[in-house]
């Protein structure tokens, strides 16, 4: 019995396709029973060949914009205008970096090494978001970070949390908690400055003008462009479409931009009462593509750093190593 479940269009298809061709029906009957009822898939689940590799591709990707995603505010920890605003960005930024870890873990349980999965983004071969590629100029750019970029992430991850495979969705219940302390301390930081000298609101704007059609481009391709969000769905891995999630993130921001008293850098954004959602402008899909394939303002840069610093820690991983072994080590003495 072939199913849907067979046919997933992505640069490895043909591949995908020939596995998933031999893939037992009993087997397959039953995996696509459990999606149809809502239930979840677990490591130790039969699972088709090409749900595995699906989920791969997309916690791995996940996983490297979350450690790519230090970088652009961790740019600032030196530069942060007040203790509390040092201490704030540092727990911030380190919470990034632990949803790396969680999200690497989760792609191991499909059987894949995390140095693997390293080496493809060390070798520009795997994406991240594209919305790390872009410089953070002024400090206003890390409170709008916080409000835009992870008010996106959080759109986009919380009907993860309800994610068909296990780990992931585990994992995302965590993530989207960090995630919505993030969003609030970038709001209240622009509601400060916002409060503050004409040259503070200044800075805000121009964060603003910067980043808000680099959020809407995070939600990825239009739903009619996006090779994986059939699949995706069908397999409740995606819960929510690419347009759809937009299409909420702009109509939450949009009283949120009123309160904070700036103006969103897009002339034909207005309510549409029969839609009941707001009109949008065109997002620039050259420009996100161009990114995306490695040719954003930052991209090289983003890389460089990212190597240099699992190079420089490659003592830290060794100790680690060493360490363990001499633990299990004395452990085996004690036993024996
Ligand atoms: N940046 C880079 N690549 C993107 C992208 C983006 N914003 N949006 C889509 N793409 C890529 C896809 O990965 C896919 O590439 P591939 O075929 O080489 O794998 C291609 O464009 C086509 O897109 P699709 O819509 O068909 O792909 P998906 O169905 O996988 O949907 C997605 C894309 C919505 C990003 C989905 O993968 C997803 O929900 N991923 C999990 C969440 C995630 O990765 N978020 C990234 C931001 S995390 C973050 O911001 C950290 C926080 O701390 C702020």
């Amino acid at each position: 019995m072939y199913t849907q479940s067979f046919s997933v269009p992505d640069d490895t298809g043909q591949k995908i396709k020939a596995v998933a061709a031999i893939e037992p029906p009993e087997l397959m009957a039953k995996f696509d029973a459990r999606i149809d009822a809502d239930g979840r898939i677990e490591p130790q689940d039969w699972m088709p060949e090409a749900y595995r590799k699906t989920l791969v591709r997309q916690i791995s990707q996940h996983a490297h914009s979350e450690i790519v995603g230090m970088l652009p505010e961790g740019n600032w920890i030196s530069r942060a205008p007040s203790l509390k605003r040092k201490a704030i960005l540092i727990a911030k930024v380190q919470d990034e970096g632990g949803h790396g870890q969680y999200l690497y873990s989760a792609a191991e349980t499909l059987g894949v090494s995390r140095a693997d999965l390293l080496d493809a983004l060390h070798s520009g071969k795997a994406k991240y978001s594209s919305i790390f590629n872009y410089p953070t100029l002024n400090w206003a750019d890390v409170g709008t970070i916080g409000w835009l970029v992870d008010g996106a992430a959080i759109m986009n991850q919380v009907p993860l949390c309800r994610c068909s495979y296990g780990p992931y969705s585990r994992a995302m219940i965590r993530v989207c908690k960090e995630e919505s302390f993030h969003q609030r301390q970038g709001y209240e930081a622009l509601l400060v400055m916002m409060r503050g000298t004409d040259e503070q609101k200044a800075m805000v704007q121009d964060s603003v003008n910067r980043w808000w059609w680099k959020c809407l481009a995070m939600f990825g391709p239009p739903d009619a462009d996006s090779p994986h969000s059939a699949q995706g769905m069908r397999w409740g891995i995606k819960r929510v479409s690419n347009d759809d999630l937009r299409q909420k993130f702009i109509d939450a921001t949009v009283p949120q931009a009123k309160v904070l008293g700036i103006t969103l850098p897009d002339p034909d954004l207005k309510w549409n009462e029969e839609r009941g959602h707001y009109d949008y402008g065109q997002i620039d899909w050259d420009e996100f593509w161009t990114t995306v394939n490695g040719n954003g303002p930052c991209n090289k840069e983003r890389l460089s750093t990212r190597v240099k610093a699992h190079n420089d820690g490659q003592w830290v991983r060794d100790a680690a190593l060493a360490h363990a072994r001499k633990q299990q080590q004395r452990a085996m003495k004690e036993a024996a």
